[in-house]
């Protein structure tokens, strides 16, 4: 099956692509938006749930997005309509890497795409190049809460290798950040993430079961729950950071 696809059958009921409850995504964006006018941009925005939101609540934010998933974004364009602002959002299909813009941004956000950049630190280089001065990075990544086992290490290895909480800050503040404020996912939000991510793949599933991705759609949530309750659950950890340059 299409991954893109089966991500979106996955995610649908939750509010982002990440473990973040609601309320944590209210909380974030209202640490992150001080003026209420100031210009957004989400690299691998997914369905652009934080500039939507954004948009909603300050009348005169501008936000673009950026994500190679061309069907999400159409539904984002139609969301964006629906909720009355499709006027401030422009929305950019092509991989983050390559977007450029003549002008910078405020707040530059990316939350579950590091791997957009290959990892975190190649992300806030790239979320830099594109920050105005003073502006602030929201950036969410997974770290380890404690040492996984090596099956599970291996697993979920991908082109970034994460390091525990403080080494992640360390990480941060190293390459030149200072955290103006975070939140640390909580077990119940991993939870919630999960169940929701593997409950609305099989339901879309079982609603449609003469459909030919059905049954993949089925053992893909098997797979997923097993490697979760039996892998990565409780070891692996989610922080989102509201980072500002340190200097300049
Ligand atoms: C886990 S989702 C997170 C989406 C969103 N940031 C959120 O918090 O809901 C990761 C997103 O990154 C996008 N993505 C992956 N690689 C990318 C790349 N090289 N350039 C742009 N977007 C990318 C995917 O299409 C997907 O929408």
């Amino acid at each position: 099956m299409d991954r893109r696809r089966l991500s979106a059958r996955a995610h649908a009921h939750h509010p982002v692509a990440a473990p973040l409850s609601d309320t944590s995504v209210r909380r974030l964006l209202d640490r992150a938006v001080v003026r209420g006018d100031e210009r957004a941009l989400d690299l691998g925005c997914g369905e652009a749930e934080w500039l939507l939101r954004a948009l909603e609540r300050h009348p005169r934010m501008l936000a673009e997005g950026v994500d190679i998933d061309s069907e999400t974004l159409d539904r984002v364009r139609d969301e964006a309509v629906r909720r009355g602002v499709a006027d401030r959002l422009a929305l950019h299909h092509m991989p983050a890497a390559e977007f450029t813009s003549a002008r910078s941004f405020d707040i530059v956000l990316s939350v579950g795409a590091t791997h957009a950049y290959g990892g975190l630190r190649q992300t806030l280089t790239a979320a830099q190049e594109h920050l105005a001065p003073g502006g602030r990075v929201l950036v969410g990544d997974a770290f380890w809460e404690r040492e996984p086992h090596a099956a599970v290490r291996e697993l979920l290895s991908g082109p970034s290798e994460w390091a525990d909480l403080a080494g992640t800050v360390d990480l941060v503040t190293a390459d030149g950040w200072t955290p103006v404020h975070a939140h640390t996912s909580t077990l119940d939000e991993w939870d919630d993430y999960e169940w929701s991510w593997t409950g609305s793949l099989a339901q879309w599933a079982l609603d449609h079961p003469d459909h030919p991705e059905a049954q993949e759609a089925l053992k893909v949530v098997e797979e997923h729950r097993a490697e979760w309750l039996r892998g990565y659950r409780g070891a692996l950890g989610f922080v989102t950071l509201l980072l500002r340059r340190t200097a300049g």
